[in-house]
């Protein structure tokens, strides 16, 4: 790596991601079914049929696991918890088992010197919810603050960062409107309520987690460097309208108590009435905000119906998901979120990193493109940090090659590979290039 330690600031912090669903095993350990492990039984949905069921055996392995974590030197582990481990149904009866196991997890991270940085929900809907509407009941916020306080009580005091919902925008709009994830459902009124219904449940986990006494509480969202695909005033538009869904919708309604005007036009007619009158609840105060960011992408207009647009394939060089490499992108998106947004607030790197077909040969897994990537991605850190943008954390996604969606296993994010036959873990070139670049 071309970087070392210290050319950031003193306080300046890294870490490495992962999420329960994608490394845990679902199977394991008296946890419910999920809406992903439903979604997977259907043919079609995920990649050569797989599912999270037994991923990277992390509930067994965890202690490996976060070996390879300290062993990197990073100074904080971002993870998260999954609601159906916790309760199984959802609501009411406890998994012990599952309490137990977040228990000794984060006692594992704290006896080695990491920070835990936890997140509530990282896309499992416990399937018994599902039945009730999911994220299109407005109900799922009580839900959410429910499972929030059965979780935080238990490991709430040794937690050091809190965010209530991964990338809102793929619970909401992915799923519900593009229908890519789980519960692979396309339809424009579930998803205006389920844009609305994340953000009032991130509002109400919030406002348990205030109540438990507990601090430093986050938000984490997905952006992409969204730009017109030609000169057209019609590309124009279309980017924009993108741009509204994707990185305007929340941090607008977080920060600044309202809905961008390009996204109401579609979304208006169909968000719950009353909408309007959300927003307190919503935009409590937080004490940071995370951003993850992978791309760039590139929209013209689309005939049809609302939002009437489409991505098309950039020029640049693309990572194993077909993403194009864009690290100018993080930087100017940082920018833009200290300046309309956050103004002044701590922000984290919640995520960043890239998924190539790593393979084992005589001299390890050698990926040598991820190296260039995260190196390219923390100088647009620090160019961001030159202009006073307060950037306080950067994590890479992930620690370990894991079930990556609707893509299965084979699109591999990992700084370590993981054989899935035989679940052997082998920390690639980029896992000891950060290793020596964070010890300097
Ligand atoms: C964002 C998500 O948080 C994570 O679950 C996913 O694996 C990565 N992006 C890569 O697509």
């Amino acid at each position: 790596m071309t970087f070392s330690r210290a050319d950031f600031p003193k306080d300046f912090l890294f870490g490495v991601a992962t999420s329960a669903y994608q490394i845990e095993g679902h199977a394991a350990g008296g946890a419910g079914r999920t809406h992903w492990d439903d979604f997977a039984a259907v043919p079609g949905n995920v990649a050569h049929a797989e599912h999270g069921g037994r991923a990277c055996d992390h509930y067994h392995r965890w202690e490996e696991d976060l070996d390879l974590v300290r062993d990197a030197g990073f100074d904080c582990y971002r993870f998260s918890a999954s609601w159906a481990r916790v309760m199984p149904e959802g609501r009411g009866r406890v998994n012990a088992e599952g309490l137990a196991f977040y228990d000794r997890l984060v006692d594992g991270m704290l006896e080695r010197g990491l920070k835990p940085s936890l997140t509530l929900y990282h896309w499992e809907m416990p399937s018994a919810l599902l039945d009730l509407g999911g994220w299109r009941n407005r109900d799922v916020a009580g839900w959410f603050a429910d499972y929030t306080e059965a979780l935080m009580r238990r490991i709430g005091d040794r937690i050091w960062a809190t965010a209530p919902v991964n990338e809102p925008w793929c619970v909401a709009w992915l799923s519900h409107f593009l229908g890519h994830h789980a519960p692979g459902v396309r339809d424009i009124r579930a998803a205006a309520r389920a844009m609305h219904h994340v953000l009032l449940a991130h509002g109400s986990a919030i406002e348990a987690l205030r109540g438990l006494g507990l601090g430093n509480l986050g938000a984490v969202c997905n952006f992409e460097h969204v730009i017109p695909a030609d000169g057209s005033e019609a590309s124009a538009a279309a980017a924009r309208r993108h741009d509204a869904i994707l990185n305007r919708w929340f941090v607008s309604a977080l920060f600044n108590r309202q809905y961008p005007a390009e996204a109401l036009e579609g979304l208006a007619p169909h968000l719950p009435e009353g909408w309007e009158k959300d927003f307190d609840h919503i935009a409590r105060p937080l004490d940071w905000f995370g951003l993850n960011y992978y791309t760039r992408k590139l929209v013209c207009a689309e005939p049809g119906p609302w939002p009437g647009l489409r991505e098309v394939e950039g020029p640049l060089a693309r990572t194993q998901m077909g993403w194009e490499i864009y690290p100018d992108g993080l930087a100017e998106i940082l920018r833009r979120i200290h300046e309309g947004y956050t103004r002044g607030l701590p922000l984290m790197v919640t995520e960043n990193g890239m998924a190539s077909a790593d393979r084992i040969g005589a001299g390890g897994v050698q990926d040598s493109a991820r190296i260039a990537f995260i190196e390219e991605h923390l100088a647009a850190v620090r160019r961001a940090q030159a202009e006073g943008v307060p950037v306080q954390a950067y994590h890479v996604w992930s620690l370990l090659d894991n079930f990556e969606w609707s893509f299965g296993y084979e699109k591999r994010f990992g700084l370590v590979h993981v054989d899935f036959q035989n679940l052997q873990r082998t920390p690639k070139a980029s896992y000891h290039a950060l290793a020596r670049a964070l010890a300097r």
